[in-house]
């Protein structure tokens, strides 16, 4: 595991943007696992300062988004459909064919999580897959739990998971309760992981990924068999390590 320390969230994003870039440099049809939240933010302002300086192009690129919200449809502003057209997807060249999101408003969404796992495995695998992490330590919407969850499926969103995204709601009962995520096998099938955290409140997971016992109590623990994992942290993030 590689662990990267910069001085601010800004900096967090450039090199988190350098990998990915570099990434679509030397494979221009990369497939690329995304995040949503506060974190990455600074990272796709720097992917589209890239683009539109004509380093990169995402003409070839395909997306996985790790998770979505259940019950909402991409119209939604709260869907994290809408969180990546509106932070990234409308600012670049990306085909909308080769964007793909768990579709959280399907009938049927036991389908639709073996659909999204088949769609994964046809692109031919994550090249790189960038990661958040909870202050439970979780990744995607993997929450602490006694067992791992392998393949896409349907979460019950933790009350710190609903509190922390509450900030992006006006009011806490909007915040839905339930998600489709990318299992923890989908996240480890990934050939390279980046996993960026700033921010004090995230120093205890961080602390527990690097140092602590393999548990799915805390989820992102796992990465530490990953062959290939580089931690991205501000100051505040690594103050445990
Ligand atoms: C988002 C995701 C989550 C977030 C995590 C941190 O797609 O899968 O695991 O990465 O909850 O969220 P922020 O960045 O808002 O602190």
């Amino acid at each position: 595991m590689r662990i990267i320390i910069v001085n601010n969230k800004e900096e967090m994003g450039k090199k988190a943007a350098s990998l990915v870039s570099s990434q679509i440099i030397l494979k221009p049809d990369s497939v690329l696992g995304l995040a949503t939240g506060g974190t990455p933010l600074d990272m796709y302002k720097e992917l589209i300062r890239l683009y539109n300086e004509k380093e990169i192009d995402f003409k070839l690129v395909k997306t996985f988004n790790l998770d979505e919200y259940f019950g909402i449809g991409k119209e939604n502003d709260q869907s994290y459909y809408y969180y990546m057209v509106n932070n990234l997807f409308k600012f670049i060249d990306i085909p909308e064919k080769n964007i793909n999101i768990p579709d959280g408003s399907a009938k049927d969404i036991v389908e639709e999580c073996v659909r999204y796992e088949k769609s994964i495995k046809q692109a031919g695998g994550i090249d790189i897959q960038v990661l958040g992490i909870g202050t439970n330590g979780h990744i995607g919407f993997n929450e602490p739990d006694v067992n791992f969850e392998a393949q896409t499926h349907l979460v019950k969103l933790e009350e710190s998971t609903i509190q922390a995204n509450s900030i992006y709601f006006k009011t806490i009962e909007e915040v839905p309760t339930t998600a489709v995520s990318m299992g923890i096998k989908t996240i480890m099938n990934s050939r390279k992981i980046v996993l960026l955290a700033n921010g004090i409140s995230k120093a205890e997971a961080i602390y527990g990924l690097v140092n602590g016992k393999i548990n799915p109590n805390l989820p992102a623990s796992i990465l530490q068999l990953h062959p290939d994992v580089t931690l991205i942290l501000d100051k505040d993030a690594a103050s445990k390590l």
